[in-house]
């Protein structure tokens, strides 16, 4: 049995390496920028960080499995598999926005969950981590959810998918929906990094359609480990290979998820 801080303490010092390479290319005359998609860009710092994460990961962990948002893989042949945002927030980031991350989750195999999660924001110098069991963490003090329970007071947090010029499915109803009876939605462009507002208690809840399980593996775990109930839109527990996503505190949670459902 591999021991898990070890792993996590692992995670933290690379997450933190990642996000240094993420700021000599934030905006910088150097970076470069692709389309994957009309919308969705990726830049050459993406790759750079990538590239360091996965080769770091394979030299400690060789048996470990990889999945990294960029095309990075290793089947790995042990418990472990690492979901690997190497930068969460592209768009933010291509434009010279302040706000976006590095995501870093370990998912056991065994234990079918997140086991270890860590989000860093460079920027803020910011780092979240939790150990399922653990609690949740920001560069070392605790963190936990609001405990508002009334959604005309409550922050909430959501995204919109790439794909959002040719899907319908595009969050837009559940926007509308959810819009009019809270205090205001923020789309702040970083999944991993809204996650970990709602753990820190600055969001109240947030809500995405779409994701990948580099975007939420680590983001989720935090969540959870701060207190908040994670769930599909169904009510379901989590499941970082589904791409839906709720996280809210306890009081709020019922509230949204009926919005949702009406949505
Ligand atoms: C995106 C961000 C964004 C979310 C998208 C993600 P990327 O990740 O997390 O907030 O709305 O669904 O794909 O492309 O910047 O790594
Ligand atoms: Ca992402
Ligand atoms: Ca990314």
């Amino acid at each position: 049995m591999e021991d898990l801080p070890r792993i996590l303490d692992f995670a933290r010092e690379i997450a933190q390496s990642a996000g240094e390479i993420l700021l000599k290319g934030f905006r910088s005359s150097g970076l470069t920028v692709s389309y994957k998609g009309v919308s969705n860009p990726v830049t050459s710092s993406d790759r750079e960080s990538e590239d360091f994460l996965y080769d770091r990961i394979r030299a400690r962990f060789p048996e470990h499995g990889i999945v990294a948002e960029e095309g990075s893989r290793s089947e790995g042949s042990g418990d472990f598999r690492w979901f690997v945002d190497p930068l969460d927030g592209t768009t933010n980031f291509a434009h010279g926005v302040a706000h976006f991350s590095v995501s870093i989750g370990v998912y056991s195999n065994r234990k079918q969950g997140v086991v270890a999660g860590v989000v860093y924001d460079p920027c803020r110098r910011e780092l979240f981590s939790a150990l399922a069991g653990g609690g949740a963490f920001m560069n070392g003090h605790h963190i936990r959810v609001t405990a508002s329970d009334e959604l005309s007071r409550s922050l909430i947090a959501t995204g919109f998918p790439y794909d959002k010029n040719v899907s319908d499915k595009n969050n837009l109803a559940q926007f509308n929906r959810v819009l009019p009876r809270v205090q205001c939605v923020r789309r702040f462009g970083s999944a991993a990094l809204d996650l970990c507002y709602v753990a820190a208690g600055r969001f109240d809840a947030y809500w995405e359609m779409k994701v990948s399980p580099w975007d939420i593996a680590a983001g989720c775990l935090i969540a959870e480990e701060a207190g908040a109930r994670v769930t599909m839109f169904d009510g379901s527990p989590y499941d970082i290979e589904v791409p839906e996503v709720l996280a809210a505190n306890a009081g709020l949670h019922e509230k949204l998820l009926a919005l949702l459902a009406d949505a």
